[in-house]
């Protein structure tokens, strides 16, 4: 399973970079808003500064929401860098930009996605990578394992090639049940990759090795 970071913040995407495990990053207009992006160059720049930092898949998200208003963004987008995936929303438009990018040679992100009826939608449409928001699920009181599970099924079924990736992480709980449920990729805020690495036992055992270590000095 793929690792992306979820946040346009540069110094958590450093920070996950350095790790040495980070695949890619995606972000979305809230993401890029709480960093106090403003305006289209001040965006493009953002983006071609995150393509810079890391070597990997960077989905640059849509503001339009009609079919010529997508497909002109998305080309903008695809223009920074090689490694830019266009982000496009599970609408009407959407599925017949994604179908355009699809044959056009773009790649895409389908995001919003929240069933799976959506999501054979999206692999119809030849999305690259297929967004559940899984967090937004269970807040809602369904289960967004669930429907990684169910799109995991799906697809291998019907041998649709689109990556699933699991979105709206809330949890390093959550990144292990999606690698369990079949996710391709995961997309986690910083805090959910780094909760990965903490076990009481561990942090026990390393103290008792110190303490042992000094009797071998
Ligand atoms: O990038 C899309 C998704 O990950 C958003 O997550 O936490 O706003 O539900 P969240």
């Amino acid at each position: 399973m793929k690792f992306f970071i979820d946040t346009a913040n540069l110094a958590q995407i450093k920070e996950a970079n350095e790790l040495g495990i980070l695949d890619g990053v995606t972000t979305n207009p809230s993401l890029m808003a709480k960093e106090g992006i403003k305006g289209t160059e001040a965006v493009m720049n953002h983006y071609k500064t995150i393509c810079e930092m890391v070597d990997g898949d960077i989905s640059a998200e849509v503001i339009a929401t009609d079919f010529d208003g997508i497909l002109e963004e998305g080309k903008k987008l695809a223009a920074i860098h090689p490694n830019i995936i266009v982000k496009v929303p599970m609408i009407k438009d959407g599925v017949k930009a994604l179908k355009w990018f699809t044959d056009n040679g773009i790649k895409t992100n389908c995001t919003l996605v929240f069933s799976a009826g959506q999501a054979i939608l999206a692999a119809k449409a030849g999305a690259t990578y297929v967004s559940p928001f899984i967090g937004r699920i269970d807040d809602s009181g369904w289960d967004g394992v669930e429907l990684i599970a169910q799109i995991s099924q799906i697809y291998s079924i019907q041998g649709y090639k689109t990556q699933i990736l699991a979105a709206s992480i809330r949890s390093a709980l959550h990144i292990v049940k999606c690698a369990e449920a079949g996710a391709d990729v995961c997309t986690c805020p910083l805090d959910s990759i780094l909760g990965l690495l903490k076990h009481p036992l561990t942090d026990i055992g390393l103290a008792k090795f110190l303490e042992d270590a000094k009797k071998t000095v």
